[in-house]
């Protein structure tokens, strides 16, 4: 069961008050979503959308579960389209809008998409498997050029150059369909330094992957874009992001919005004892800008 990340810090921020609305961007396992359904009884309404199709499902059946079904509409869409989702559901004024990036535990544990380096699985880590474009395509298929960028701009891996020459290399000869075939290829490119650090080798190869796969670096403007032009005057627009990519990304969306005014100087990172609780707290951003 995924666990939201900095729950109590959204809630104070984002303040929801009852019979506000509020769009969630990224419902998951609906952690905050509940949170702020609660806040806003009796007559508040909340716009989940979540781009993953098994993640709304289980979101749908916990929403009827807790008969809040008439006042939490769920949307399986990217959140790039948030525009199109808030019109097609007349959903107006808006208080407030949650982005909560990345993945869940639930896709990194059970969707067998190949998330993960940790298990054998398809190279696919789409969100929406509508999506053409799949991890095995991007390793088969781009050039080494492209793939030494692609792990550089997207995870700076220091080793981009000598990974993607050894994923090209190991794709002569034989089509990569397994997530222990990457991870191979990673252990064989880099210094075995680099391998007996805490953090395993892989893990920015895999996080650059998911972000290409995903379109994720536009799908994040398109939706910060959005969510600005949709949410009222002094509503609020909260983000909390799980690498330095993302986090500089938004950061730089508020700075460069004369309508935005920052509420977090820095950004608000999880104590040390929800870190403890929950390892994937340990990396999170929030920050929270206001509509002036
Ligand atoms: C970190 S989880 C959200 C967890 C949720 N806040 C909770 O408390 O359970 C991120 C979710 O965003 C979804 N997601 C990622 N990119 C998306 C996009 N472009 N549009 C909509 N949902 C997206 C993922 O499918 C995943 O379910």
């Amino acid at each position: 069961m995924h666990e939201p990340v900095l729950t109590e810090k959204v809630l104070e921020y984002l303040d929801p008050q009852p019979n506000e609305n509020f769009i969630d961007c990224t419902a998951g396992g609906g952690g905050h979503t509940f949170a702020i359904a609660e806040r806003i009884a009796p007559k508040g309404k909340i716009l989940a959308l979540d781009w993953d199709a098994e993640a709304i499902q289980s979101f749908t059946e916990e929403l009827r579960k807790r008969r809040l079904q008439n006042r939490v509409f769920a949307e399986n869409e990217n959140f790039a389209n948030i525009k199109e989702a808030a019109a097609k559901n007349a959903f107006r004024p808006v208080a407030g809008i949650l982005f909560d990036l990345g993945l869940s535990s639930d896709q990194l544990e059970s969707r067998r998409r190949g998330f993960t380096f940790r298990k054998e699985e398809p190279l696919d880590m789409r969100y929406n498997t509508q999506n053409p474009i799949t991890a095995e395509k991007l390793l088969n298929y781009s050039s080494k050029i492209q793939l030494e960028r692609m792990l550089r701009d997207y995870s700076e891996e220091q080793f981009s150059k000598q990974i993607a020459e050894a994923i090209v290399q190991s794709r002569a000869q034989t089509h990569l369909q397994k997530t222990s075939q990457l991870v191979q290829i990673v252990e064989q490119a880099t210094p075995k330094w680099y391998q007996r650090r805490k953090i395993h080798p892989a893990t920015k190869t895999f996080q650059a992957l998911r972000i290409a796969v995903n379109n994720e670096v536009e799908n994040i403007k398109q939706g910060l874009q959005g969510a600005t032009e949709l949410v009222s005057q002094n509503g609020k627009i909260a983000v909390i992001s799980f690498h330095s990519l993302e986090d500089r990304i938004v950061k730089e969306f508020f700075k460069q919005n004369p309508l935005f005014r920052p509420l977090t100087k820095k950004p608000i990172i999880p104590s040390r004892a929800e870190i403890k609780q929950n390892s994937r707290a340990r990396s999170a951003k929030l920050r929270v800008a206001v509509k002036l």
